[in-house]
């Protein structure tokens, strides 16, 4: 299996991509091959530039045994040069990385979290920002049913 570089994408980078890297990094780390893969997230606003996830986000994932260290940082475009595939969360988040994309390769990198979700339906993995505790477990839900069935759809 050759090496995947895969880069998460939301707005803001300190509630669902950085959730997003940590599940998925925790299922290939399960599966013994952390050394195939390059993980990392980003978003697509640098307002919280250097701050580590929202201390909400942490708190439910730390109920499910998950420790998030990511510190936020803004989408690049050298982004597009460094990952083999771009996974935003929302339909916001994929029109801002398409207008970025500057040749049909890059856009061609940018997929929908949803889209790999197995057991779910979701058009998106909804904003938990301004809303209560249940928004931060169904981001959790969410982005564990469809970081399983990317993980399924790589490994093929
Ligand atoms: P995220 O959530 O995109 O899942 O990290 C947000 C965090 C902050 C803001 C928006 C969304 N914000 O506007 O500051």
């Amino acid at each position: 299996m050759n090496t995947k570089s895969i880069l998460f994408v939301c707005l803001g980078n300190i509630c669902r991509s950085p959730m997003a890297e940590a599940v998925f990094q925790r299922i290939v780390s399960e599966n013994g091959l952390t050394s195939k893969f390059e993980i990392d997230s980003a978003g697509m606003l640098a307002y919280h530039k250097g701050e580590l996830a929202d201390s909400r986000m942490r708190y439910f994932a730390a109920k499910r045994g998950y420790h998030l260290t990511h510190h936020s940082r803004p989408f690049a475009s050298s982004d597009f040069d460094n990952f083999d595939m771009i996974i935003g969360m929302d339909d916001q988040n994929i029109d801002a990385l398409k207008a970025k994309a500057m040749t049909m390769e890059e856009s061609n990198k940018i997929y929908r979290m949803v889209d790999f979700c197995v057991n779910l339906h979701a058009t998106h993995v909804p904003d938990p920002y301004y809303g209560g505790d249940q928004g931060f477990e169904n981001v959790i839900d969410l982005l564990e049913d469809a970081c399983a069935g990317l993980f399924t759809h790589l490994k093929v």
